[in-house]
């Protein structure tokens, strides 16, 4: 038996969310899953989790899948920019509304605690990077904005209800398991290009400085956050920026590939530069990442080499 705490993971069928399930499993915490797997994939739920496949606004699931529940991942959302850009009430509805209903059942469960994933994207196109948490925060698409609200009622049920929550605003997150469809994110994009022997299709030539933090290091951030009180917000990055056509270059190093590379333009909704500053979580908790970039591509591309079709 375990005798670890039982945390509920919403959105623990998807990329990040699957990942870190598997994470809490090896670490010995008893999990528990929510998912309406409108993203992600039942078979990514590690088998030790018990699942519950519902959508966090289901308010009847909720009230058992919080039950006796110490803390709450949330990483249950909508993720895709473009999608926020075409239809911006749904994103309105399920990142702010329904992640609301999460907060109302865990008031209901007297559940206190609660880890959000939010987005450097809060942060629009920062003035200077690294960025630091106490920037100027002016999203460039609903997403962002979405992101930053749900903080913002955060702050306010923190206040009102006591419910201490950690915002960790991750920046590029890559790793296995990113299945998302339709793909946007550019590393599982130009390994499954690669694999395909497609041309491998880059936007703004290449030219966007990034920050690329692998999965793994993600989940350790969430469960080093645990301990801590309060309504905190922290950035999740490796702290070095990468032009976007080095990475490729690194990728295209590991695969041994010799693909043609086709740019698209400009993507809609795309800052050019987003690196983070991560001197506060590690002030904080300690934490900063393990896996470096090589480390965390080799280990990706090794994935999606293999993954079932
Ligand atoms: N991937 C990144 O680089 C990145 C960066 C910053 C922030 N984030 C945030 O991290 C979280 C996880 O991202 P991801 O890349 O794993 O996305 P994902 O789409 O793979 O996972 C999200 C999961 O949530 C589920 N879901 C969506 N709405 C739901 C609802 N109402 N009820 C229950 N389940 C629901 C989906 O089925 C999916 O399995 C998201 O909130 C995302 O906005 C991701």
């Amino acid at each position: 038996m375990s005798n670890k705490q039982t945390i509920l993971v919403t959105g623990g069928a998807g990329f990040i969310g699957s990942n870190t399930v598997k994470f809490l499993c090896d670490l010995g915490y008893s999990v528990r899953v929510i998912d309406d797997l409108s993203f992600g994939y039942k078979k990514f739920v590690d088998s030790r989790a018990e699942f519950f496949e519902a959508s966090i606004a289901d308010e009847k699931t909720l009230e058992k899948a919080l039950a006796g529940v110490e803390a709450v991942f949330h990483f249950a959302g909508s993720s895709i920019i473009k999608f926020s850009i075409d239809n911006p009430m749904s994103y309105v509805e399920n990142n702010i509304v329904n992640g609301t209903k999460l907060l109302d059942g865990m008031r209901k469960a007297s559940v206190k605690k609660i880890i959000f994933s939010s987005s450097a994207s809060v942060y629009g196109e920062p003035k200077s990077v690294p960025v630091k948490e106490d920037q100027a925060k002016i999203p460039l698409q609903p997403y962002g904005a979405s992101k930053l609200a749900f903080e913002a009622i955060l702050s306010a049920y923190y206040q009102s209800f006591g419910i201490e929550s950690t915002s960790l605003r991750y920046f590029n997150a890559y790793g296995p398991y990113d299945e998302q469809m339709p793909a946007t994110r550019a590393v599982p994009m130009w390994i499954k290009e690669a694999i395909a022997g497609e041309p491998i299709k880059t936007y703004w030539n290449g030219s966007q400085l990034r920050d690329y933090i692998f999965v793994r290091d993600i989940a350790q951030a969430h469960v080093d956050v645990l301990p801590l009180s309060g309504c905190n917000v922290f950035n999740i990055g490796s702290g070095n920026g990468i032009i976007m056509k080095d990475l490729l270059d690194e990728i295209v190093k590991i695969m041994g590939l010799k693909n043609k590379i086709v740019d698209m333009g400009e993507r809609p909704g795309d800052p050019m530069k987003l690196v983070a500053d991560t001197s506060a979580i590690f002030q904080a908790v300690g934490w900063r990442p393990k896996v470096s970039l090589h480390e965390g591509l080799a280990e990706t591309i090794h994935y999606f080499k293999n993954a079932k079709k």
